[in-house]
């Protein structure tokens, strides 16, 4: 009696791990691309399961030992393929906002070297269409297409964003793909193809002359490279990027960077200039009104970041290892230090390339500017938007962001004195530990 229920406990445990097993491998196999597919095709039907009798029952305990050792060896052979698929391969997510340093802290990664594949705001042109197609972006349907899309760029696809991208590329050829100059793996050999010179047509990388960008040669040369990484302002709560996890041929890792979203207010006060008049207006004359849209929209924001890293900073099991919270004001203040760190949680070799490039890009001189520019001093930087922003706006943000703010250690003010006095640091000491 008793043996006959540790058998059909047996049973029933190989069936959850053969079904696990199918599952897994059938995800596998419908996003194997034709180069990727195994050498040997796995088997529709589960050799396990033939050797497991129908009614559940075993002659003797050594046949049932032999059929478990079966499904161990074809579970560890499995295990073995789909590390081999993977080929150590990481994938990066950098998830922030407008005006949180992103351009600067996703350089970090652009400038890995040959192994890196970097791919700058590729969402832009999703929310563009679906902002141009419904008037509107519908939080639900975009967060679904953000996911969507990432999850191709991370496996080399760029079919469902090539249908994003307006006009509509031609034979998979653009020159309309977002700030392609900001990823140096579009712009070298061999994506960057000759520039030949046709009226009104301008080549698209800073360093070289390029034509056209051919999605099948990104393709090709994203394949060939050994990690990839994508940064992006646009993926809302990272709850949604669940499924990228749980992509068996994807290892991924989230880099959520935050910032004081006092300082972004007063950033973005500047870059975007005609999208933020009402704020300039308010920050004038008047008082804020706190029921404006504006204003919810802040709010909006600030709770979309902080439930996101509230998220992360919990650990699920789906996260661990996965998830790491930067704010970019320790990483203007320490940018070699952060940096090392970043790396050591992707498990991605820290080049010298990389640190060369960070050393000659926090030290610069105050000739460099414009607002996109990575090349700033960066700890001189951060505190700049003390000075312009009025103390009441920074109320305001206190107000609507205040959980937010209190999650990361940014200090309120209370006063303009406090605001104005840099010997005042509105920065709590703070380590967020990941298990
Ligand atoms: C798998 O299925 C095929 C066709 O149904 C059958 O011929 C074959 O013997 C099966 N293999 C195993 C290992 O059960
Ligand atoms: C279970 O299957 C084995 C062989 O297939 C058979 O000998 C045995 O009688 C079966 N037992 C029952 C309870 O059906
Ligand atoms: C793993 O399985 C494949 C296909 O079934 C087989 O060709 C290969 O020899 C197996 N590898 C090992 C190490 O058992
Ligand atoms: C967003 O789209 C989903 C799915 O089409 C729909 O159910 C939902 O009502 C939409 N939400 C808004 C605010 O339009
Ligand atoms: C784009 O690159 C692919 C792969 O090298 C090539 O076959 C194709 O002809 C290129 N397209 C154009 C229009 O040059
Ligand atoms: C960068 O700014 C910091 C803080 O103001 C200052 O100490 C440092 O000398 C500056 N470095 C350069 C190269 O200007």
């Amino acid at each position: 009696m008793r043996f006959k229920y540790t058998v059909s406990l047996v049973f029933i445990v190989a069936l959850v791990i053969i079904e696990k097993e199918n599952n897994i491998i059938s995800r596998v196999s419908d996003k194997l691309t034709p180069w990727q597919t195994p050498q040997t095709p796995l088997p529709s039907n589960v050799s396990g399961l033939a050797l497991l009798k129908q009614n559940g029952s075993y002659s003797s305990l050594s046949e049932l030992d032999s059929a478990f050792m079966h499904l161990k060896r074809r579970l560890e052979n499995y295990t073995e393929r789909l590390e081999a698929l993977r080929g150590g391969r990481k994938h990066i997510l950098l998830m922030t906002t407008t005006r949180t340093g992103s351009s600067f802290v996703g350089e970090f990664f652009n400038q890995q070297g040959s192994n890196m594949f970097y791919l700058f705001e590729p969402l832009w042109h999703v929310e563009r269409a679906m902002t141009l197609e419904s008037g509107g972006t519908n939080a639900t349907v975009s967060a679904k297409a953000y996911r969507d899309v990432l999850e191709q760029l991370f496996l080399c696809d760029f079919s469902l964003l090539e249908s994003f991208i307006d006009p509509p590329p031609v034979d998979h050829i653009t020159t309309a793909l977002f700030r392609r100059e900001s990823s140096s793996s579009l712009c070298e050999e061999p994506v960057c193809t000759p520039f030949v010179k046709k009226v009104f047509e301008r080549y698209h990388c800073k360093t070289r002359r390029c034509g056209p960008l051919n999605f099948t040669l990104a393709s090709e040369s994203c394949h060939q490279k050994e990690h990839r990484a994508i940064k992006t302002v646009r993926v809302r709560q990272l709850e949604t990027l669940r499924p990228l996890v749980e992509n068996p041929l994807l290892d991924i890792k989230f880099i959520q960077l935050v910032r004081d979203p006092r300082a972004i207010l007063a950033s973005r006060m500047v870059a975007f200039s005609a999208k933020y008049k009402n704020w300039k207006k308010w920050a004038v004359d008047g008082d804020v009104p706190v029921d404006d849209d504006e204003v919810k929209k802040l709010k909006g924001n600030c709770d979309n970041v902080r439930m996101s890293a509230e998220v992360g900073l919990r650990q699920p099991a789906w996260l661990q290892h996965r998830y790491m919270l930067v704010r970019y004001e320790d990483i203007a203040r320490y940018p070699m230090q952060k940096a090392a760190e970043m790396y050591r949680f992707t498990g991605i070799p820290f080049t010298s390339q990389v640190k060369e490039w960070i050393l000659k890009n926090t030290q610069a001189s105050k000739e460099a500017s414009g607002v996109y520019s990575t090349q700033k001093n960066s700890s001189e930087q951060v505190e700049k938007w003390r000075f312009s922003i009025p103390f009441k706006l920074a109320q305001v943000v206190q107000k609507v962001c205040g959980s937010t703010m209190k999650l990361f250690g940014y200090r309120f003010v209370n006063n303009e004195a406090t605001l104005l006095d840099k010997s005042i640091s509105l920065l709590e000491e703070k380590t967020f530990t990941f298990r």
